[in-house]
């Protein structure tokens, strides 16, 4: 038996982010809280997702929930990529079955103008959650997030959800000095919400660009890559590991670890082992279940979940989670089920 964890810094998961030995791989999930369980629908009855956000009791109470149930190695703080654009006086929505939904699209160098940085002071309910979060989860860590520039920058441009990103593409091809200006602005918004939730206690942060697969290589690398890479630096003072993911980004996780992660998010359209060879030999990886496995029976996710741990040793460290967001069709019971899969398949 190992010692038992006192300390979110000594607990498996951060272990993983850093490359050191493990006693068994822990595993999160990408959407934990959210519409997949009952009791978080429950809270959320009658109150909006953003203002939920701005609650902190509901916050805290939200992002416990999967780790009670389900005993995650570690728990991801509940809100959106979309807050600290609101918490700066931008005017947007969350629509449910649909997306965030931005009232005045930004496009032109004006509107970039318009856009103003985050003051810590924005978002005290952040910091008052992270805080409760902090003292209730004892030695389990609490993963803090945000938007990377591209992403935030494709809902801005395009004014909601958008399925080829076209005007986010035409602005970044065709003004590229007010795309950098866009994404520059975007860097500081999310490098001081990331800030605020280390102050305030976040074990790591993850850096979502879940829309950087829509790109090539060179316009990643040309347009979206110095901007991230401005975030994670911008962190790196802090010392908590960074994790940075994407979906459809199988050719740009060399990249996506050039940013300066730690830990590389894969997606499940690519194995870990071959993801590997893909980031630096220190990187460590995290995934990669495809979410649609979860509704394929316990035969085939037995399989599946020994298949991504057997790959995932090719990496400098392994954290186990899906390729993407628990769906919210999903059984809970089957989440609980990957996590005991999980420990009991890669006990050491
Ligand atoms: O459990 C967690 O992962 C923490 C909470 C979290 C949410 N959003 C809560 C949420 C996290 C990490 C996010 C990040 C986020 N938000 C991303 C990046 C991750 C990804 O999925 O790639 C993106 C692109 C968004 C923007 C966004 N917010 C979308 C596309 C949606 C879904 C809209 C819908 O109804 O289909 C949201 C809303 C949202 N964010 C929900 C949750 C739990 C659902 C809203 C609800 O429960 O009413």
């Amino acid at each position: 038996m190992s010692a038992p964890v006192e300390s979110p810094a000594e607990s498996t998961f951060l272990r993983a982010c850093r490359g050191e030995p493990v006693p068994h791989t822990p595993v999160w999930f990408m959407r934990q809280a959210g519409r997949s369980l009952p009791e978080y629908r429950a809270v959320r009855e009658g109150v909006g997702m953003l203002e939920s956000c701005r609650r902190p009791d509901l916050v805290t109470e939200i992002t416990l929930q999967p780790v009670r149930r389900h005993g995650v190695d570690a728990a991801i703080f509940f809100s959106d990529i979309v807050v600290p654009l609101l918490a700066t006086g931008i005017d947007l929505d969350i629509v449910p079955g649909v997306g965030p939904v931005v009232a005045e699209p930004i496009r032109t160098a004006a509107d970039v103008d318009r856009l103003r940085p985050l003051d810590p002071s924005d978002v005290s309910y952040v910091t008052e959650a992270v805080g409760n979060l902090v003292r209730e989860l004892g030695p389990t860590p609490l993963i803090g997030f945000a938007g990377a520039p591209f992403t935030l920058a494709s809902y801005l441009v395009e004014g909601g959800p958008s399925r080829n990103h076209l005007r986010t593409k035409a602005l970044m091809l065709s003004e590229p000095s007010t795309w950098h200006a866009l994404c520059a602005r975007l860097a500081a918004i999310t490098t001081e919400f990331l800030r605020v939730q280390v102050r305030a206690g976040a074990s790591a942060i993850q850096l979502f660009d879940s829309w950087a697969g829509a790109l090539s290589e060179a316009d990643y690398r040309r347009y979206v890559l110095p901007h991230s890479t401005a975030v994670l630096a911008a962190l790196a003072e802090t010392g908590v590991p960074k994790i940075h993911f994407g979906v459809g980004t199988g050719e740009l996780l060399g990249a996506m670890d050039d940013a300066g992660a730690d830990v590389v998010g894969v997606d499940w359209r690519v194995p870990l082992d071959v993801a590997a060879g893909r980031v630096g030999p220190r990187t460590a990886l995290q995934g990669n279940l495809d979410p649609a496995v979860l509704f394929a029976g316990d035969a085939v996710l037995e399989q599946e979940v020994a298949r991504v741990l057997r790959e995932g040793k090719a990496a400098a460290g392994h954290v186990f989670n899906l390729g993407h967001g628990v769906l919210p069709e999903t059984d809970p019971d089957v989440l609980t089920r990957v996590v005991e899969l999980v420990h009991a398949g890669s006990a050491r």
